[in-house]
């Protein structure tokens, strides 16, 4: 099948070009060609193997391409330095992962305000207060993170990921490690920041239901995209996906 063609113009948030990522003899990103439309919702998903987390790495920034170029709102990431791309990460990209990683000794306030003392932006004390109540966290805004239950350590990833009002969120399998309910509750959240704030979010998933709260699923398999479901219904991506 040839990879369809990737929205045009410049509405993109992340743009793709010729992408390649190889490591030794295997080739998990084999030039690929993309744009992430800016306030859109897509997930990501393929086989295990099919190259998502390298698609993921590559696309923020947090690995280096062996070829081609990744653009994020218009700066291409290959002519920053390692220390520019640090920093270009650190103020424009947001990142949620599968095993949340949150610092154990930080409470869930201090994580979530993490970024921008990073960036050294200290948090206004009222935003960081609001960022938290959005995540429904106002009463766990002192415990640390082993005091949190799954769901909850994976929306205090998320307002951590949201605080910077980054560019792009992408998150590498959020839901992987939570039972489907609270599943739910990050997936909402992430949609909110779509619909409410006009982040661009992009999701790398398994589960065709976490897949559906998308406005679109692009499938890869052997390191290439190989099609594109927009509007995806649950029964939609389950069919693609057997078709694989
Ligand atoms: N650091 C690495 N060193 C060597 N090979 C790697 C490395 N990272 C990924 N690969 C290889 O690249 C291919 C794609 O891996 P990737 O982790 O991107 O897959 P994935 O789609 O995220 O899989 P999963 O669903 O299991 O997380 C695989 O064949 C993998 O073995
Ligand atoms: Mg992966």
């Amino acid at each position: 099948m040839t990879a369809p063609a990737p929205p045009a113009g410049d509405g993109a948030a992340v743009r793709l070009e010729r992408v390649s990522r190889t490591f030794g003899r295997v080739t998990a990103l084999d030039e690929v060609t993309w744009a992430f439309p800016r306030g859109g919702f897509t997930a990501v998903m393929g086989p295990s193997g099919s190259g998502k987390s390298t698609f993921l790495h590559c696309a923020s920034g947090l690995d280096r391409p062996s070829g081609g170029t990744v653009r994020i709102g218009g700066v291409e990431l290959g002519r920053l330095g390692e220390a520019g791309r640090t920093r270009f990460r650190r103020e424009r990209i947001g990142f949620v992962f599968q095993a949340f990683n949150l610092i154990p000794s930080m409470s869930v306030e201090e994580n979530i305000g993490l970024p921008l003392r990073l960036a050294g932006r200290p948090p206004d004390p009222r935003r960081l207060a609001e960022v938290v109540a959005r995540v429904g966290l106002t009463e766990r805004a002192g415990h640390r993170p082993s005091e949190l239950s799954g769901g909850q350590q994976q929306r205090a990833a998320i307002a951590r990921a949201l605080i910077t009002e980054p560019e792009v969120v992408f998150a590498d399998e959020p839901t992987g490690a939570l039972d489907p309910r609270t599943a739910r509750d990050v997936l909402r959240l992430l949609r909110e920041a779509v619909d409410a704030a006009g982040r661009t979010i992009v999701l790398v998933t398994h589960d065709p239901v976490a897949a559906a709260w998308a406005d679109s699923v692009v499938f890869l398999d052997r390191g290439r995209i190989v099609d594109e479901l927009v509007r995806p219904t649950v029964a939609g991506v389950l069919a693609r996906w057997e078709e694989l």
